[in-house]
């Protein structure tokens, strides 16, 4: 029985060498995300990407965590001048358009070296943070104390929460009542974005995720696990997806907004299609129908239309 705290056996799970991420099967052979698996939203995700990247002048797009590129594809398709490169733990995928460049990351929250100086750059992290690992607490009635877990899932508590982690706490996650409430800590996450505005010289750095303010933290955890599209206890083995919402307050950024209010303000909703186009032209009616579906998933309240953008513009 090997016992380790969470934070160590998630990096192994999901980045080491047989890591869940690492597999032929990517992201998208476990769960749907705005940028893959819903029919027509990726192409509504990029043109919110190429709305703000005009507005901020931005010549090159960053996907940070893309996957298998689907986002960059559909910024591909849509015919973008821009610079495209898209950046993941595994080799450049090979059915990517010849467009996209593609660096190869470590995992987690330690980023390429050969990820630098960027300038007039878009960086989108779509959904990367929240599969970053952090140190998992359990309030013992006394204080915070790391959980540890085996292979198989199976929790017990371990030593008291080192003081850095016991620090971040105590700044942005509510005093706990009671024994048996849990916090994740976000300090990985946080030093994460950091480093990755380091980056950058100038340009705007987006991360979007499910996530949660001060107020409205999950006071006994939102660790979970997905496998084959379905939501499972989270199993520290690469055969599972292991995920916790993010302290999107605590990452820094100038402006946080959630995707069903930044979509309105860029104006992304498809208009309703003429009922006349039904019979003069049966594929546009449907393709427009399907836009308008799109939309309607990526906005929905209590789904994707509550995921968090936090938007930094750097100069
Ligand atoms: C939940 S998936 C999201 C994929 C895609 N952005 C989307 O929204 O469909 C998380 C992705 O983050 C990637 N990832 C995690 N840590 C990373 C790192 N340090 N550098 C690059 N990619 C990373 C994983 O390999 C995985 O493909």
């Amino acid at each position: 029985m090997c016992w380790r705290p969470w934070s160590e056996a998630w990096q192994d799970s999901l980045y080491g060498d047989a890591g869940l991420y690492r597999q032929p099967a990517g992201p998208a052979g476990h769960f749907a995300t705005s940028a893959q698996g819903i029919p027509g939203g990726g192409a509504l995700l990029a043109a919110a990407v190429d709305s703000l990247a005009d507005a901020h002048g931005c010549r090159a797009v960053v996907d940070f965590a893309a996957g298998r590129g689907e986002l960059l594809t559909e910024l591909a398709h849509r015919g973008t001048a821009r610079t495209l490169i898209g950046v993941d733990v595994v080799d450049r995928p090979a059915d990517l358009p010849a467009s996209i460049d593609w660096l190869r990351s470590p995992g987690g929250a330690t980023l390429p070296s050969a990820l630098a100086g960027l300038s007039k750059t878009l960086v989108i992290a779509h959904e990367w943070l929240d599969v970053v690992p952090c140190e998992i607490a359990e309030f013992d009635g006394v204080r915070w104390r790391r959980v540890e877990v085996d292979d198989n899932g199976t929790e017990r508590l371990g030593n008291a929460l080192d003081p850095a982690n016991t620090e971040w706490l105590q700044r942005h996650w509510p005093a706990p009542s009671a024994a048996g409430e849990r916090a994740e800590v976000g300090r990985t996450r946080d030093l994460a974005v950091a480093d990755l505005r380091s980056r950058m010289a100038s340009g705007l750095l987006i991360l979007v995720d499910y996530g949660h303010l001060h107020d409205d933290r999950p006071r006994h955890g939102s660790l979970t696990g997905f496998r084959d599209g379905r939501q499972q206890a989270p199993r520290p083995d690469g055969s599972t997806d292991v995920t916790a919402h993010v302290a999107m307050d605590s990452l820094g950024a100038d402006r946080l907004v959630c995707q069903r209010d930044l979509f309105a303000e860029l104006d992304l909703e498809p208009p309703r299609p003429a009922i006349t186009l039904a019979s003069s032209d049966p594929p546009a009616y449907l393709r427009q129908l399907a836009q308008r579906s799109a939309y309607g998933q990526l906005t929905a309240r209590g789904g994707l239309g509550d995921f968090w953008w936090a938007l930094t513009t750097i100069s």
